[in-house]
């Protein structure tokens, strides 16, 4: 029996080590440890055995069953960590290819029309700028020149994480934090996902995206303002877009301007997308206020600059005829493949 105890512990080892899988596992464990394996079997024999052979050979055996069962346990571990290992591989998202649909080698019209931005004012020499989604109030009002009780904040509700910190509800922000660390020249833009707390509908998200553009340095004039704009929507929307300036109020801009382009359907004859007007609303900007500068340490006397923000859905519905936001949002396959 000794024999057979020692044939059964080698035999079971070297099937172990052939093991390739969970299932394999199980059936190596029936075999001999089960109600009818091998091993069971053995022990179901040592009835017949001496008084004194008895203790041995029992010894042995559980011996050979304690060994059995701690092997099995171990290659389970094993399989186990390796199939996870497997599978974590298969689900690895490759980021350095940011915007891509998993499978489809597309980008989401977001990204697409993101991308083309960064594009035009990179060509111009701008540099990219970041900040951070949960800001301090005082980046994203105060030092904007929008303090408390300023009826600008009212169209500019947010979420309030504590009462001093909120999720920024524009890029404008990140402005500031760039100009405090930063001597001009300046000429940055600062893509980002800004939120407010507007309920869901065709035209508002309580998240969107943002562009800020900024550029502060000697002389610099409304004039450069008005070109790079143009620059900027010939290049999104076509060689024959114009732009057009209308009077506005930002705190942050003195003066201050809304910036339309003329209807990319009907090159600004009137129809049903530009609601007659010929004109269509894509962003806001201006000449920077003495006060933001003065407040980041920059001698307003010696630099000027201007800003700008667009709203990067507004310019993705208006590219690609998007009549409604939330299909931006809602990665519907469908409406992906279309691009
Ligand atoms: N932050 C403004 C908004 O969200 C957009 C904007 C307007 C940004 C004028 C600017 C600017 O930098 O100069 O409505």
């Amino acid at each position: 029996m000794k024999e057979q105890l020692n044939g059964i512990k080698i035999k079971a080892e070297q099937e172990l080590a052939a093991v390739a899988g969970l299932k394999e596992l199980e059936d190596l464990r029936v075999n001999y440890l089960g109600k009818k394996g091998e091993l069971t079997s053995v022990l179901r024999g040592m009835g017949g055995l001496s008084a004194e052979e008895r203790p041995i050979i029992g010894q042995l055996a559980n011996e050979v069953r304690n060994l059995l069962e701690a092997s099995i346990e171990q290659a389970k571990t094993e399989l186990i960590n390796k199939e996870r290992e497997a599978r974590l591989k298969a689900e690895v998202i490759d980021v350095t290819m940011p915007g891509k649909i998993q499978g489809m080698g597309r980008r989401h019209p977001l990204s697409m029309v993101l991308n083309q931005i960064k594009d035009v004012f990179i060509g111009l020499g701008y540099e990219i700028a970041e900040g951070p989604d949960v800001e301090l109030d005082y980046y994203n009002f105060e030092a904007l020149n929008i303090p408390k009780d300023h009826p600008a904040r009212d169209v500019q509700d947010t979420f309030y994480i504590k009462d001093n910190i909120l999720l920024r509800t524009q890029t404008s922000p990140v402005q500031i934090r760039v100009m405090e660390n930063k001597k001009p020249p300046i000429k940055i833009i600062c893509p980002g996902r800004v939120y407010r707390s507007d309920a869901v509908d065709a035209t508002h998200s309580p998240i969107f995206h943002q562009v800020e553009g900024l550029v502060i340095d000697r002389g610099v004039t409304m004039g450069d303002l008005v070109g790079t704009l143009q620059l900027f929507a010939k290049s999104i929307f076509g060689e024959d877009t114009k732009i057009r300036l209308r009077p506005h109020h930002f705190p942050f801009t003195e003066p201050s301007a809304e910036v339309d382009i003329s209807c990319w359907t009907c090159g600004g004859k009137g129809c049903r997308v530009c609601k007659n007007e010929g004109w269509i609303e894509i962003l806001g900007a201006g000449m920077v206020h003495p006060k933001v500068l003065e407040a980041c340490g920059i001698d307003s006397e010696v630099y000027s600059g201007f800003a700008f923000g667009l709203g990067v859905e507004r310019v993705t519905m208006g590219k690609f005829y998007i009549d409604d936001l939330r299909l931006l949002f809602e990665n519907d396959l469908r409406f992906l493949k279309q691009f």
